[in-house]
């Protein structure tokens, strides 16, 4: 099919399906799907669509700021910011399992989506009555293996929550405009809706964000910061090196391990951050990337001359499996 026809189909079924006086909600992750799905939606029905971006607090370095401006100024979405990371960090204050994390930040966003649907429908005098979803066929896949297929779901490696994780006792009827398509021809989509292509190229990011690539305790001291600077520094040197669009993901992880080390002509006993970068197909197997040494060197050096309290920099040399892609 050619996806030009599928985007008029998508924009005809949405306009045929919410009547003129329906509003539709829709949470943007900062993500490709999201973006993509709420932009079809957008050139069906206007400013009828009310989008909001949760701001959690674990977030990369400047990356509200960015989605905000790709949103507003490229998009012309109506979007809602909602600065929730005091929110988030004081449900997490102390937690240390990587599957609680998720399930704390799940259902606080689910909290705060749903205040945002009450508070708009104080603002219209209606309810919101359609819930965009970004959700691709993969997703549709995983989350319902066909019969036979041998894949279920009793044993879960990781709980993510795309798929069918918000309240259950909100009425909504779902649009889910990208649901038989793969990931390349949503980025394709996205181009010709004019997304920029930079944002379209973006490497994925989970959900729950840093915390899952924070060990331990995301609010102790200052190690969100400690983690932006780097993980800024990692991927900033990958663009500049002209390799980002040959890897899937790449990121710095917070170990939360301190080693000892000697700057200028001190000891110190600071900490150790990982880098991780791989390629993959779909996430669900990855390998490693095999960066020049001297692009793992020019980055080591500067992440340690750079980011303060860090002194020892390491290069994450797995593959999935039997790792997974995030640490957590
Ligand atoms: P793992 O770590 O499971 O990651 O090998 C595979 C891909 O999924 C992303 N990931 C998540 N995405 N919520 C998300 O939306 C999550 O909880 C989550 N955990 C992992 C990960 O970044 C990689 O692209």
């Amino acid at each position: 099919w050619e996806l030009k026809d599928v985007l008029i189909d998508e924009i005809k079924t949405v306009n045929n399906e919410v009547g003129p006086e329906d509003h539709v909600i829709c949470a943007l992750s900062g993500g490709v799907d999201s973006t993509v799905a709420a932009t079809i939606v957008h050139e069906a029905i206007g400013d009828r669509l009310h989008c909001v971006f949760v701001d959690n607090g674990l977030l990369r370095f400047q990356e509200k700021e960015h989605v905000m401006s790709t949103f507003q100024a490229d998009l012309h979405l109506s979007v809602t910011c909602v600065d929730a990371t005091d929110r988030f960090l004081s449900k997490l204050k102390g937690v240390v399992e990587p599957e609680m994390k998720r399930k704390i930040i799940g259902k606080e966003f689910i909290s705060i989506f749903d205040d945002f649907a009450h508070e708009l429908e104080q603002k219209l005098g209606r309810k919101p009555t359609f819930l965009v979803q970004g959700t691709l066929y993969p997703d549709v896949i995983e989350s319902c293996p066909p019969p036979g297929s041998g894949r279920t779901h009793s044993h879960t490696i990781k709980s993510h929550h795309n798929v069918g994780g918000l309240p259950k006792d909100m009425k909504l009827k779902l649009i889910e405009p990208l649901k038989l398509l793969f990931k390349d021809e949503v980025r394709e989509l996205g181009g010709i809706l004019h997304v920029p292509q930079g944002f379209l190229k973006r490497h994925p990011f989970p959900g729950p964000g840093l915390a899952v690539r924070v060990i331990g305790d995301v609010t102790e001291g200052n190690v969100l910061d400690t983690l932006r600077q780097v993980d800024h520094i990692f991927v900033e040197a990958i663009k500049q090196a002209g390799i980002y669009d040959s890897i899937w993901q790449a990121f710095a992880v917070f170990p939360n391990i301190r080693t000892v080390g000697v700057q200028g002509d001190q000891r110190t006993h600071s900490h150790v951050v990982a880098l991780r970068a791989i390629t993959s197909e779909d996430g669900m197997t990855a390998d490693w990337y095999n960066f020049d040494p001297k692009f793992l060197q020019y980055v080591s050096s500067k992440i340690c001359n750079e980011v303060q309290g860090v002194n020892r920099v390491v290069y994450d040399i797995t593959s999935k499996p039997p790792s997974t892609v995030e640490w957590e």
